[in-house]
């Protein structure tokens, strides 16, 4: 018998308990475990029921993500659950830890559910591009109603325990999971409860079955922001399926809508960037054995942008920050809108009320860069010019504690030379976050050529605890995100050259299921910054240039590419700028052309290819996955288009690379031209992730 699931026998009582570490996950052998251990436990005339639980640090995570794709192993999941479902005796699933997708769907296969107070209950494969596919949209909504079935399998957030049980999807909560399981099998023999099978009780599905509007309405809401995505409707399809007919044949529906999406490009895509994103949390080239330096306080250095977000992702995670400024004033300031945005989000729901103060009283702010001298941490977000950087460096050399680490939020700045100030040169490394920095995950940790391997250790660690994804990187202009962005904004203003509108170019973008195009981008960071810069380095962009000296700055100003109705962030085409780019092209003697979506789309995403291409050649970053987590996290990417590097080997890299060849003759820049690592696999006809496996 199998020795990933064991049973023990108690007073009648045979208690099944999967092992497999590190989530329980449903392996073929877990699930061949389970079936022998609950078919040897109705057979044996002694047990009179059967609790089934965990060992380890959870309950069952779900499915084995890992065997989708693979000929599939009997015995199958259904299999399983229709076992638990079928058997005479009664059977409890005793929860601890983290109940998901197949791991829920078989305790929903049992006759009654208890959990202990931490426990988490989910179907979290809407975010994997699936549907729950063992009886989970069939199943939830008979246990707790189609409205919170609807909010649990379209968002794929778990719920509590205690939210569980007010909803009767458990029906006690218990101290311990063996015992408490127990005592409940006990109780249900005791008072000769008739078993629940939730396939049979369609009670809670009445008023959605009189009421079809209780069901689409909560769709509706739910479905709002799922642009793009197949898998949310593919649920919503399930659920209804659960209203509308009886249980087997809304089984079969089930199943229908899951074998669909499994084998679709966006449930690849999406279980793609879930091993992407724990991959990149494993750092390259630190030996084994390296711990991570002890942080307990933390300092921030400028209330301005982005210190004000990084400190309120600390406070987000309940870690004590001090914040730093340069005067009484700047600190107020940023103090002052930190404290407006946590009310902000208090008043539209999205906080308890109480939180805004909990919150801001983790951070203290203060002035003067002498107060680092405590800080394990130490995260600098002032003015990005070097001389700054290095003047504030050269500070914190004097002020802080001997181990601290040193990071830079520097979004383009040489790491290297912000380190030589020092002479910890050790300590030091990049923390770059993206804007707004308390909601994006993204934290790309950039490691100088001298960062001490426990240092970089640290700034993962730590960007973990705040609950960022961090992504090692190496020293370069804007490091993998932004210097792969540079490219794409590169070709959006040459397209603006050629004939293009800021609008044809971001709908194409946005199509694509990108956030915002590059236009919109540039009105909401301001274009009143590049200009400056170009202005200190003698360089011209004409058009762009045209909008700065009409006062367009973007979003601030009310009008940049587009025009913005007050207190509106909705950009609007505007024939004023139509009209100035006609003006700029005609001084300059040029012809707009009629430029096709295609080629439009093909400009904006496969340079951007080539620059991961160039970045994974330099050693910049690790792995091909680790820069599609970048864009995932830092620039809202789709994910169900699984980030620029999955998307170039869905395409092909041969067509990108005779693509890119083309546009480089066409528009006569030789920066197009395929780099030599992107050249080298289309002509082998291999993939970026081949690299990963070792080629
Ligand atoms: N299958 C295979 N491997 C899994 C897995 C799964 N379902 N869930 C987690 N793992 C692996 C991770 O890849 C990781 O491996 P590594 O150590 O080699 O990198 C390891 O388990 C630990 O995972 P985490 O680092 O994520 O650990 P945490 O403690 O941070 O989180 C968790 C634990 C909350 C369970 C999280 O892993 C998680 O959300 N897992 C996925 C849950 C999920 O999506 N379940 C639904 C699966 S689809 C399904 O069930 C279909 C069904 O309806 C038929
Ligand atoms: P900001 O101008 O909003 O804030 C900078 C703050 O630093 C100001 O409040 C200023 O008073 C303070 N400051 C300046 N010198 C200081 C000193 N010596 N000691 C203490 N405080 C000092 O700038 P923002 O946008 O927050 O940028 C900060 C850094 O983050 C830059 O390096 C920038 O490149 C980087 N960054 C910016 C992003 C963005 O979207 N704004 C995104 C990612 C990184």
């Amino acid at each position: 018998m199998s020795e990933i699931v064991k049973a023990e026998h108690r007073d009648g009582i045979a208690t099944i308990t999967v092992d497999n570490p590190p989530v329980n996950a449903l392996s073929a052998a877990v699930r061949r475990g389970i079936l022998e251990r609950v078919n040897a436990a109705v057979a044996d005339s002694k047990v009179q029921a059967i609790v089934l639980t965990c060992a380890g640090r959870t309950f069952i995570a779900g499915a084995d993500i890992t065997e989708f794709g693979k000929p599939p192993q009997p015995p199958s999941l259904h299999e399983v659950i229709d076992a638990l479902d079928a058997s005479p005796k009664p059977i409890v699933a005793a929860i601890h830890g983290t109940a998901l997708g197949g791991g829920l769907e078989t305790a929903l296969g049992c006759h009654f559910r208890v959990a202990v107070k931490s426990a988490k209950l989910g179907l979290p494969e809407v975010k994997l591009g699936l549907l729950p596919g063992a009886g989970g949209t069939q199943r939830l909504p008979r246990a707790v109603g189609p409205e919170l079935a609807v909010q649990m399998i379209l968002g794929g957030n778990p719920i509590s325990a205690a939210e569980a049980l007010s909803h009767g999807l458990i029906d006690e909560v218990v101290d311990d999971t063996v015992a408490g399981g127990e005592a409940f099998a006990r109780k249900v023999l005791a008072e000769q409860r008739s078993l629940r099978r939730l396939r049979d009780d369609d009670s809670k599905l009445a008023a959605a079955r009189a009421d079809r509007s209780i069901f689409t309405n909560a769709v509706a809401a739910m479905t709002k922001k799922a642009r793009g995505f197949e898998a949310p409707f593919a649920c919503a399809d399930a659920i209804g399926a659960a209203i509308d007919l009886p249980f087997d044949e809304g089984m079969k529906r089930e199943r229908d809508g899951f074998l669909k999406l499994v084998v679709g490009d966006q449930s690849k895509a999406q279980r793609y960037a879930f091993f992407a994103e724990r991959e990149a949390a494993k750092v390259a080239g630190v030996p084994e054995g390296t711990k991570p330096r002890p942080v307990t306080k933390v300092a921030v250095i400028g209330a301005g942008t982005m210190g004000g977000g990084i400190a309120m992702s600390f406070a987000n995670a309940g870690i004590p920050v001090t914040l730093i400024e340069t005067g009484e004033q700047t600190l107020q300031r940023g103090l002052g809108i930190m404290q407006k945005n946590y009310e902000a989000s208090a008043a539209r729901g999205g906080l308890p009320p109480d939180a805004p103060a909990k919150r801001m009283a983790l951070i203290t702010g203060v002035v003067g860069l002498e107060n680092v001298k405590d800080a394990d941490l130490i995260i600098e977000a002032v003015f990005e010019t070097m001389a700054v950087k290095k003047e504030v460096f050269s500070a914190l050399d004097a002020y802080a504690k001997p181990g601290a680490v040193l990071a830079s939020n520097t979004s383009y700045l040489n790491i290297d030379a912000i380190a030589s100030v020092t002479k910890r040169p050790q300590d030091v490394l990049g923390m770059h976050f993206f804007s707004p920095a308390n909601v994006m995950k993204l934290c790309e940790i950039v490691r100088g050529v001298q960062t001490a391997p426990d240092a970089l250790l640290t700034a993962v660690t730590v960007a973990k605890a705040i609950a960022k994804v961090p992504v090692v990187v190496g020293v370069c202009d804007g490091f993998v995100g932004n210097r792969m962005l540079a490219a794409r904004s590169n070709q959006a203003e040459k397209l603006l050259f050629e004939g293009a509108l800021p609008q044809q170019v971001d709908a194409v973008v946005t199509k694509f299921g990108m956030p915002m195009g590059p236009f919109a981008m540039g009105d909401l960071a301001g274009l009143d910054i590049g200009w400056r810069s170009r202005q200190d380095r003698g360089i011209k962009s004409e058009i762009a240039d045209a909008l700065c000296e009409a006062g367009r700055f973007g979003q601030k100003t009310g009008k940049g590419y587009y025009a913005y109705e007050a207190g509106s962030r909705a950009p609007l085409p505007d024939p004023e700028v139509e009209t100035l780019i006609n003006d700029t092209l005609a001084k300059l003697g040029l012809k707009r052309r009629e430029i096709s979506d295609q080629e439009i789309l093909e400009r904006m995403i496969y340079p951007m290819i080539n620059e991961g291409a160039r970045i994974l050649e330099e050693k910049i970053a690790a792995r091909p996955s680790d820069i599609d987590v970048v864009w995932i996290y830092g620039y809202g990417w789709p994910v169900y288009r699984g980030g620029p590097m999955f998307y170039a080997d869905l395409v092909g890299l041969k067509p990108i690379a005779e693509r890119l060849s083309h546009y480089a003759k066409q528009t006569n820049d030789p920066s197009l031209e395929p780099a030599p690592l992107l050249k080298r696999l289309a002509d082998e006809g291999r993939t970026f992730a081949s690299l990963a496996k070792g080629g």
